[in-house]
């Protein structure tokens, strides 16, 4: 089963931005995580347009951009054109997720869902078809360096079930509170991208680390 890894810049040093980048480039890495909070559908406040751009500048991997704003329809072209390669949208931020979704396609996007854990997966019974991939959050959306919320483990096979009954090639995400102690049990489950922003970016060697969770 496809594997990526997706270190999550919000742990990265906000001071120091490039060097990160470029350690993600020389890794085993296959995607950079790019977490955009508006302080309203979550609680905290990231960053945005400005920062993506010059982030692209350095990134020499695709840059997996997880809208937790608002109104994220409004900004799909600029993300796109600041140099997201995917976007996921937040189910409880879309009442016309269908067309969201489908605005994200036209730009050449992959388009993904980002789930909150309360939202149960079989609300994606009608999108599932159109999506290239899930964004299962496995903590609430806001903050790094939280815990795995265990029933995260159920929603995965769920989801899994859910696209394999289809047969659907549907990437799965999983988002906040993967270490090295969980990733092969996420694995296992079903999971495809692992999104790891402390665990990559706190470890004394973030390059050994990306390798470890690469490897099987
Ligand atoms: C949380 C963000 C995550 C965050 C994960 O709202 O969506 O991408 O960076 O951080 P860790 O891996 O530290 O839990
Ligand atoms: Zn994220």
């Amino acid at each position: 089963m496809k594997k990526l890894i997706a270190p999550s810049l919000l742990s990265a040093d906000f001071a120091n931005l490039q060097k990160d980048v470029e350690m993600v480039n020389n890794s085993q890495a296959d995607w950079i995580h790019f977490d955009v909070m508006d302080g309203s559908f979550v609680p905290n406040i990231s960053f945005g347009l400005p920062v993506l751009k010059a982030v692209k500048k350095y990134a020499t991997k695709p840059i997996d951009v997880h809208l937790m704003i608002v109104n994220p329809e409004k900004y799909l072209e600029a993300f796109q054109e600041a140099g997201a390669n995917s976007i996921s949208v937040h189910i409880e931020a879309c009442p016309h997720l269908h067309r969201n979704i489908q605005q994200i396609k036209k730009l050449n996007c992959l388009a993904g869902v980002a789930v909150n854990p309360h939202t149960p997966v079989s609300q994606l019974e009608d999108i599932i078809e159109d999506l290239d991939f899930v964004n299962l959050m496995t903590v609430n959306p806001g903050f790094g360096g939280q815990s795995l919320i265990e029933n995260s483990y159920k929603k995965i096979k769920q989801l899994r079930e859910m696209a394999d009954k289809r047969g659907k090639d549907l990437l799965i995400e999983v988002d906040g509170g993967v270490t090295l102690e969980n990733y092969q049990k996420l694995f296992e489950a079903g999971v495809n991208i692992f999104v790891a922003g402390n665990t990559v970016f706190g470890a004394p060697d973030p390059i050994a680390t990306i390798a470890e969770m690469k490897k099987h």
